[in-house]
């Protein structure tokens, strides 16, 4: 058991180590004294490695040599340019890798979320909406190999955040101590594990969207932020069986999702490569811009169809800088959604995380706004 004061000094840890944006492993440490130890260790520039503690300055540069590395596998039907075999570029994937670990989470049901690292394991790693995902998962294989003490739970989330980062986003604020589920015979006694149907459809408008994100305890202004995210990365008709990039840029980080909703003239999409999009007949009707090279889903123009929805849409148009201040904070809220660090059963509240950055002015905004 904790005492009230090393309890207290956990909470203290993620505002002190704003500077390396790692929270690092405090739980993991069993009495105050080396709680107190570490928390001060963190509050310099670097993490103290022991020889159980990983080493994220290491595994980020290995997730980064990934990311940049032309030969990454990521193979898909469309051909996108990139990385090797069609699939684009593997830092957005990375990043929807960790969103969809952490999007399962139900705050009711008290069931999901990143911790476990359970997509390991069918069927969750077959679910519809996982598709594609497992190339993200092998490609971050040798990480996990040269870095046994981190948890597959913690690497699939430090990696969305490196990614992010390393694309040109916000800082996102990470807390490591997310442990591994052992096995797949274990989801019915083990609620890290969700069944399907959890993460949104890209085919359904701002009711489905609120109905997915009010599940895991987002308010619509928290939702259109992480939504985002879709300035990178792209769509595969060998994945969700959309296609196409939201933006010019799917490698950058940015607003500009926002900015081509707002001013790009958006029409259902009926042709591909001149031939009818065959996407009509598989249930993956999407919306393309003038000319064809963009795309947008019906839950993407959600976001404008809804007015409040379109009021935050706007305003991170205009202002790149709230963006990414809400962005960091609602993201770092989502990878955290259910997950008892190291097992301690504290499971921290919905509006934790983003209390526990020390971000006020971030905080103020997002705690007063539904
Ligand atoms: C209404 C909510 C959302 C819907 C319906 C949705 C749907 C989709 C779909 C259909 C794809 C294409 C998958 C593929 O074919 O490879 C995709 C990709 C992506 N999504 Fe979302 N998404 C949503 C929210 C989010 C959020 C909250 C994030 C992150 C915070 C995110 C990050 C991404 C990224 C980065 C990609 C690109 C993946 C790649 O290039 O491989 N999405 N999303």
């Amino acid at each position: 058991m904790f005492s009230r004061l090393a309890a207290s000094a956990f909470k203290r840890v993620p505002q002190m180590v704003r500077a390396s944006n790692i929270s690092a492993a405090a739980p993991r440490i069993t009495n105050q004294t080396k709680c107190l130890l570490a928390a001060g260790a963190i509050a310099g520039t670097s993490i103290a490695h022991s020889a159980s503690s990983p080493n994220y300055d290491a595994i980020r540069d290995q997730i980064e040599n990934i990311i940049e590395d032309e030969d990454a596998y990521n193979p898909s039907v469309d051909a996108a340019p990139g990385p090797k075999a069609g699939g684009g570029d593997i830092g957005p994937m990375l990043i929807r890798l960790a969103w969809h670990c952490s999007g399962t989470w139900d705050k009711d049901a008290k069931n999901g979320g990143s911790d476990g690292g359970t997509m390991r394991f069918s069927p969750e790693s077959e679910h519809g909406g996982n598709a594609g995902l497992g190339h993200a998962r092998n490609l971050l294989e040798p990480v996990k190999a040269a870095n046994p003490d981190i948890s597959y739970a913690d690497l699939y989330i430090f990696a969305g955040k490196v990614a992010i980062e390393a694309a040109g986003g916000p800082d996102i604020g990470f807390t490591a101590g997310r442990t591994d589920a052992p096995a797949a015979s274990c989801a019915a006694a083990d609620s890290r594990f969700s069944p399907d149907g959890r993460l949104p459809d890209g085919d359904k408008g701002p009711s489905h969207v609120r109905d997915i994100f009010y599940r895991m305890g987002f308010n619509d202004r928290e939702i259109v932020a992480l939504c985002g995210a879709h300035s990178m990365g792209r769509c595969h008709t060998d994945r969700s069986g959309f296609w196409g990039p939201w933006s010019y840029s799917p490698s950058t980080f940015s607003n500009e999702y926002f900015r081509l909703l707002l001013e790009e003239s958006w029409t259902p999409k009926t042709t591909h490569n001149g031939k009818p999009w065959k996407g009509l007949s598989t249930g993956n009707p999407q919306y393309e811009n003038s000319n064809g090279q963009l795309m947008m889903l019906i839950s993407d123009l959600a976001l404008i169809e809804d007015p409040i929805f379109k009021a935050w849409v706007v305003k991170y148009k205009d202002d790149e800088e709230l963006f990414f201040n809400d962005f960091a904070a609602a993201y770092q809220k989502l990878n955290e959604l259910g997950c008892k660090f190291n097992g301690s059963g504290a499971e921290k509240s919905l509006t934790g995380p983003a209390m526990l950055v020390g971000a006020a002015s971030v905080v103020g905004v997002l705690t007063q706004l539904k």
